[in-house]
């Protein structure tokens, strides 16, 4: 220990804010840690807290004092201990999250990302590398690259993470021989170019012996690379990239304490911001200058990529949350539609064509992901056809949203470009996905403003226009009550159109079957036509089982408030079986016809519809009657 590192240590006894203070001013490295479960990642970390002999998060700091294995100032903890301790952590939050570790040196500070290396888990390495400047892959030097090694590699430089750390560690148990670690290092090599890493650094280590971590080792005489922590302190970090990029910020949220002052706050992307600069606000183009850049100690002259600030214009924009300033020259683009890898995450697979929400810089959407035009496996790079992405796979696919969002490549700005997806349901995060390019069609379509309005469609037939969605099992009697409705309402002279399930089934929709993804675009399109009939004033009538809770609340989020009805035909299953009109629940007990409603397809019933229909109490006629005065009071 340095007499320089002592002086920090006991000075963080003494005065956190000295400390503070101290380390503010140097460069910050983020950095993921990734291997096998036992490539000794743990031991590796533990040997970069321990050595470094400086702060630790929290969690160790309660370690240390349980242990009281612990001196008067920080860093005297035992190896072994810490090692444990680290693990134990990390197995207990293996199916949370990302452990984030704190150390610094005198060089630079340090966050490292500790992310369990099951496969499995893919979703908190991705987690973990999304933010990271640099990647250590671990490889036990008795195994060399495996599988996991190379689903590791290809994750990291999907993410966009530029420096590569192969560590072969173990060396103590090859007997510190050089040609274990080059012929690993060769075999890296060709797969790393293989997937387009052109560079990395490889270095010999012992996690455990301390080898190369911090101090040169005198066992591999044949190594003239720097020590995994030397290097990790002169890495050059990306920022300096970020600063002569365009200025890009989005708008985290908006500060407004009194009516004199509205300040923008954010994290900026890319680029560099002085007072006076001309900007864009996007999606809506308007342009301003920049009057203030407010910071905590007082107004700044300038802010660059990476530092959190709150600016203020020259004029009264409109700028909300998720909208992006951008330098006024070179604005972003502005997209609906987009060419995007997808990771999924989730245990339930992709829907194509359901609604998730997509979360991309401060902003929020609704989003579509079409069927993958492939799947990538991961461990050969080759394409696979598929219909569907599920847990762990990685794809391209199309992805639409219900606004334009400004966005950038990811390869040329992650913040700007990637995204994470999110089930409307389950609040789960399914997904995380980068952009690589808006497909053209989407800037050649544009909306036509037609001179009839769907108001003035409405007045010629003297109603207010709505979507009676009749939701239910198959035999609950959608049909039969839709019919009655329809010719109740016909006799009070409403113009009504009824859209039912297996008719909609023999002509627009004769493309799709009963599997998920087919149902939930058999209900994307019976919700545009339904859209399309309100826009032409209709009473619009639905019969389609609509199994699925995102498709009805898809379709409800489409239409105008109030318009769209959720009727909720409920028969229970036994008695739909048990009246099996079409004999199709027969067919299905059998075995002859797959993926039925409630037998092996699940059907979700509604939360809270407007009406819900007990066909067991009611009759068709009284069902009619319940909706018609629902609808006219
Ligand atoms: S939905 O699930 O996509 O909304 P939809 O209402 O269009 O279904 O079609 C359901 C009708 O298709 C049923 O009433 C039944 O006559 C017929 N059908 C054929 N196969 C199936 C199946 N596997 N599951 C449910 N309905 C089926």
């Amino acid at each position: 220990m340095t007499n320089q590192t002592y002086r920090t240590d006991s000075l963080i006894a003494e005065d956190i804010d000295a400390y503070l203070q101290a380390h503010q001013h140097k460069t910050m490295l983020r950095f993921i840690t990734c291997g096998s479960v036992d490539d000794g990642k743990s031991t590796l970390i533990g040997r970069l807290l321990y050595d470094s002999k400086m702060i630790f998060e929290d969690q160790l700091a309660s370690l240390e004092a349980d242990s009281k294995k612990l001196g008067t100032q920080g860093g005297n903890i035992d190896f072994a201990l810490l090692v444990d301790g680290l693990a134990a952590e990390r197995e207990q939050g293996i199916t949370i999250d990302v452990a984030y570790r704190f150390f610094a040196t005198e060089k630079r500070k340090f966050i490292v990302a500790d992310t369990p290396g099951h496969e499995q888990y893919t979703r908190n390495m991705v987690t973990g590398a999304s933010t990271a400047d640099l990647a250590v892959i671990l490889i036990d030097a008795r195994k060399g690259v495996l599988t996991q090694t190379r689903r590791h590699s290809y994750l990291v430089h999907l993410l966009g993470i530029r420096h590569v750390v192969l560590a072969v560690n173990k060396m103590d148990l090859v007997g510190y021989d050089e040609a274990v670690f080059q012929a690993i290092v060769a075999d890296y090599r060709s797969f790393a170019d293989s997937i387009g890493i052109s560079d990395f650094t490889a270095i010999p280590i012992s996690g455990l012996a301390g080898d190369n971590i911090t101090s040169t080792s005198l066992q591999t005489p044949w190594y003239q690379g720097p020590t995994l922590l030397a290097h990790l302190e002169q890495v050059p970090l990306n920022s300096t990239a970020a600063q002569t990029a365009p200025f890009r910020m989005a708008v985290q949220w908006v500060n407004r304490p009194n009516l004199d002052f509205r300040g923008f706050a954010g994290l900026v992307a890319s680029g560099t911001l002085r007072p006076g600069d001309a900007v864009r606000v996007l999606p809506s183009g308007k342009t301003s200058k920049v009057a203030r850049i407010v910071a905590l100690g007082g107004d700044k002259a300038m802010a660059v990529a990476g530092e959190s600030i709150t600016l203020t214009l020259t004029d009264e924009i409109d700028c909300s949350r998720g909208q992006v300033i951008v330098a006024a020259q070179s604005p972003l683009e502005v997209a609906d539609q987009f060419e995007t890898t997808i990771v999924w995450m989730d245990d339930t697979e992709m829907v194509p064509g359901r609604a998730y929400w997509l979360k991309i810089g401060a902003q929020t959407v609704s989003a579509t992901v079409q069927a993958p035009k492939y799947e990538v496996n991961v461990n050969t790079q080759e394409h696979l056809a598929t219909k569907t992405l599920d847990l762990n796979a990685i794809g391209v696919a199309n992805i639409t949203t219900d606004r334009d969002i400004p966005f950038a490549p990811y390869a040329e700005n992650s913040d700007l470009g990637g995204f994470i997806l999110i089930d409307k349901i389950t609040n789960r995060t399914v997904a995380a996905g980068m952009i690589h390019f808006a497909l053209r069609r989407a800037q050649n379509i544009h909306w036509q403003a037609t001179e009839i309005s769907r108001e003035d469609h409405a007045a010629m037939k003297n109603q207010k226009p709505c979507v009676l969605w009749l939701t239910g099992l198959s035999g609950s009697g959608k049909s039969t009550i839709a019919n009655v409705l329809e010719r109740k309402l016909a006799r009070m002279n409403r113009h009504t159109f009824l859209l039912d399930g297996d008719n909609v089934r023999h002509g627009l929709n004769k493309d799709l079957g009963f599997t998920e993804a087919d149902r939930v675009e058999n209900i994307r399109r019976v919700g545009e036509v339904a859209k399309l009939m309100t826009d032409a004033g209709l009473i619009v009538i639905t019969a389609f089982i609509s199994p699925f809770r995102s498709e009805r609340d898809m379709v409800r989020a489409m239409m105008q408030p109030g318009e769209f009805l959720e009727v909720f035909v409920d028969t229970p299953l036994e008695h739909a079986e048990a009246r099996d009109v079409k004999g199709l629940y027969a067919k299905a007990r059998a075995g002859v016809l797959k993926n039925f409603t409630g037998i092996d397809s699940p059907y979700e019933a509604p939360e809270q519809a407007e009406i819900r229909i007990d066909t067991t109490q009611t009759t068709p006629e009284q069902a009619a009657d319940m909706i018609i005065a629902r609808l006219i009071p």
